[in-house]
Order: C-alpha cells, then sequence, then structure tokens
C-alpha cells in the first residue's frame, strides 16, 4: 500500500478536466492506498484573496469533491489550514531551499511575468510549501498534472537534500502518479485546446452548471463545414465533440456519430444534442449531490473535524520525528 498525497486550491468550480484529469484517478486510489487529499487554502493566499470569500472557496470546493465521490471513509480528507504542522515543516524546508533554484521554477517566472506588483515570498516559496504537504505525510506518489511536474522535482530535491544534510534515509522521493493510458486531456468547447476555468466564457462545463445552461453551452460549441468526403480526418473542433462524446455517451453513440461522420451523413445538431442530452444525465446527479451536500453543515463540520484530526495525527508524529532528526531537545 502506497501513501499518496493530492491538493487542490480553492480557487472555483470543478469542471468535467477536473474531473476526468484527476478526481476520478483519486476515487479509484483511495479503495487501495493511504490516500490524502486537501485543499490547499494556505496556498490559494499568493493571490490574496478576500477574507469574506475564503470560507465559502473552501467551502465549496469540498462540497464539490465529495459529491464526485470522494469518501471520508476511505480516505483523509482535510483543510490545510486546519493541520498548522504544515507551516512548520515548511519552515524548516525553507532554511534550505535556495533563492537561486526557487527563481528558476517555470511557475514563478510565469507569475512574475503576470503580476510584477505581487512578487511576495509566499509566492516565491510556493514549492517549499507544496513539498511540506507531502513530506508530512511522506507520501510516496503524488497524482498531478503535467504542470506540478516541476514543483515535484523541487520536493525530491528538498527530500534527498534534507536526508543529505542530517544523515538519514528519512524523507521517501515522491513519484509523480503514473496513470499510464488512462491520462486524458479534456477539451473545451471553444475548438481550441484545453478545459480550463480561466479559459474563455462557455469554454468549460462546471459541474454545478445548471441543465440549461449545459444545454446551451454544448449547443454553441464549435464545428466545421461538414466532411466532404467519406472517412475524412477530423477537424480539431470536431474531434473535441467526439472527445467530450467519449466521455459520458454510450459507446455505440459514440459508433453511431463516428459512422455517420464517415459517410458524410453527419449533421452536428443532432450530435449536439445528443451529447447535451448524455452530459446532462451524467452532470445532473453530481449537481443535485452537491446542492444537497452544500446545505448540509453538520455532515460538512463532521468530516473536517476527522478529516483534520487524521491528518494532523500523521502530521504530528513527523514533526515530531523531524525535530529529533534537526536536533531540538527537551529540556
Ligand atoms: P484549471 O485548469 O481549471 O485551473 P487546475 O489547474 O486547478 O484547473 O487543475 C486541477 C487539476 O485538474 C490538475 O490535476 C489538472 O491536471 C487537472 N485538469 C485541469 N484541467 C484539465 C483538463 N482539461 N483535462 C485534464 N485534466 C485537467
Ligand atoms: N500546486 C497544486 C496545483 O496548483 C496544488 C497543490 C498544493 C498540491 N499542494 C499540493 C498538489 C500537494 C499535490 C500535492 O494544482
Amino acid at each position: 500500500m502506497e501513501t499518496i498525497v493530492s491538493g487542490m486550491r480553492p480557487t472555483g468550480n470543478l469542471h468535467l478536466g477536473n474531473y476526468f484529469g484527476a478526481l476520478k484517478n483519486f476515487i479509484k486510489l483511495q479503495e487501495q492506498h493511504n490516500c490524502f487529499f486537501f485543499i490547499a487554502d494556505y496556498h490559494s493566499l499568493t493571490t490574496h484573496p478576500n477574507p469574506k470569500d475564503l470560507h465559502r472557496n473552501v467551502r465549496t470546493i469540498l462540497a464539490q469533491y465529495l459529491a464526485c465521490g470522494l469518501d471520508p471513509t476511505k480516505a483523509t480528507i482535510y483543510i490545510q489550514s486546519e493541520v498548522p504542522e504544515t507551516t512548520e515543516l515548511y519552515m524548516f524546508l525553507n532554511m534550505n531551499a535556495y533563492l537561486g533554484e526557487l527563481e528558476r521554477v517555470t511557475s514563478f517566472k510565469d507569475k512574475v511575468r503576470q503580476s510584477p506588483d505581487n512578487v511576495n515570498a509566499g509566492l516565491l516559496t510556493y514549492p517549499s510549501l507544496m513539498a511540506a504537504d507531502i513530506l508530512l505525510h511522506k507520501a510516496t506518489h503524488v497524482p498531478v498534472g503535467k504542470d506540478q511536474e516541476q514543483h515535484l522535482e523541487m520536493t525530491r530535491t528538498f527530500a534527498s537534500r534534507f536526508n543529505r544534510m542530517y544523515e538519514v534515509d528519512y524523507f521517501p522521493e515522491p513519484k509523480a502518479y503514473n496513470f499510464g493510458a488512462q491520462l486524458v486531456k479534456v477539451p473545451g468547447l471553444d475548438g481550441s485546446g484545453k478545459m480550463g476555468k480561466s479559459e474563455a466564457e462557455g469554454n468549460a462545463i462546471f459541474l454545478v452548471d445548471e441543465e440549461s445552461l449545459i444545454r446551451k453551452k454544448i449547443m454553441r460549441a464549435k464545428t466545421d463545414a461538414g466532411p466532404k468526403e467519406p472517412n475524412e480526418v477530423k477537424s480539431q473542433e470536431i474531434e473535441n465533440i467526439f472527445a467530450l462524446m467519449r466521455l459520458v455517451s454510450a459507446d455505440d453513440t459514440v459508433t453511431f456519430f463516428e459512422n455517420k461522420y464517415n459517410d458524410c451523413s453527419i449533421r452536428y445538431g443532432d450530435m449536439k444534442k445528443q451529447l447535451a442530452e448524455d452530459m446532462v444525465l451524467f452532470c445532473s446527479p453530481i449537481r443535485s449531490k452537491i446542492l444537497e451536500i452544500e446545505k448540509d453543515d453538520e455532515y460538512l463540520r463532521k468530516i473536517v473535524n476527522e478529516g483534520s484530526e487524521k491528518a494532523r495525527a500523521s502530521a504530528q508524529k513527523t514533526i515530531k520525528e523531524v525535530r529529533e532528526i534537526i536536533g531540538f531537545k527537551p529540556f
């Protein structure tokens, strides 16, 4: 059994890309492994969220995680700020994190370019906070997308540096979880790249979207002028629609439209209508669950309290051992 840690910043509603790209795999992992899933609210402070919004954002993403099937009886689900041991490990790691290596991190360089007025120390040390999240539970695997690979490489650097410095074999060097053939990139509805919450309006389908909104977004998805000859290679826009259909529709529905495309009799309007209905069937039960869970303060409180308690037990063990290794001793 492996120890697995993953987190998500509370920055908006979950969309289909988050679900099929990340969450679905987490849900499978929780069946077999020692899994920790947390909401990275400390991380979100780098962009200075309004105190009025912070709690609501955390609550929203927690309800959505749970509605998708993350199970508190199988995984430890917690809020990062409820496990303050995170910050102590973050501080220890920062003592051996060097300016040069932190400044070379791509996500930091991007942020400097995008928001030159907000280059704070939290942004610079984002990788050591993320390493603290992971090393706190001595995780061996971290299921993250490609954009997080460099952060994970830093975690390995910090772990091996700690081990070398104190001549111990304490922290494992965590690997990215490899989903192999299951790695998916969910396309957006605007015909171009991936589905994402910061892309153009209407590009993403959010799991909380109302049925009518889902239908509207899909009917507006970009298409092309239609195939001119049998078995033509599909344009990006059309490939995207097929890719979405493969995620939520039955195999024979996909085959039906593949055949229609290949013999040039396809009507994109019909295909999108079918996709919209299948998408609604997929999203509606999740949406109902989100609404139900969001109302249930008692349930959310219970999950957060139990999850944080379990996470703290694991964190306190690590911090106690780390303090001993570093040389702190009680008087
Ligand atoms: P967003 O791109 O909407 O801002 P995040 O960067 O918060 O999403 O990503 C959260 C998780 O969801 C990451 O593990 C990321 O790899 C995954 N993810 C996001 N969008 C997609 C997508 N279109 N296809 C597959 N996985 C995705
Ligand atoms: N940096 C991750 C992201 O932006 C979120 C995150 C924070 C994380 N700490 C983590 C992911 C630890 C995995 C493990 O998506």
